[in-house]
C-alpha cells in the first residue's frame, strides 16, 4: 500500500538544484520548479551518481556525474529513453515535502 512520507522542509530544496533524500533503504531526489515539488528515483541508471546533486533548469535535472537529462516531473531519461526513472507525487503539507511511495 503506498502512503505519503515526510522526506524535508520546503525550505532544504534549492531551487537550482536537488535534494537527495532516503527513504527506509531506497533513494530518491527531490526538486522544486517554481511552487510545485516533484520527485523521481534518486540514483541515476548511468553509473549511479546521485542525481538530487544535480543542477536544473526548469524541470531538468543534470546528472552531476556525466551529465544525462532527466526531466524532474515524469523522470523520462532525455538522453536514453530506456533508462528512464520512475517518478512520485509529491506535495506539501505544514511546510513539509512528502512523496507518495
Ligand atoms: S552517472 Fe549519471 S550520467 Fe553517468
Amino acid at each position: 500500500m503506498n502512503e505519503y512520507f515526510t522526506v524535508a522542509d520546503v525550505s532544504q530544496v534549492p531551487a537550482d538544484r536537488g535534494l537527495p533524500v532516503r527513504v527506509g533503504n531506497r533513494d530518491f531526489a527531490i526538486f522544486k520548479v517554481g511552487e510545485d515539488f516533484f520527485a523521481i528515483d534518486g540514483i541515476c541508471p548511468h553509473k549511479g551518481a546521485p542525481l538530487g546533486q544535480g543542477f536544473t533548469d526548469k524541470e531538468r535535472v543534470y546528472c552531476p556525474l556525466h551529465g544525462w537529462e532527466f526531466n524532474v516531473q515524469t523522470g523520462a531519461c532525455l538522453d536514453y529513453p530506456d533508462k528512464s526513472l520512475c517518478a512520485y507525487p509529491a506535495r506539501v503539507e505544514n511546510g513539509k515535502v512528502q512523496i507518495l511511495i
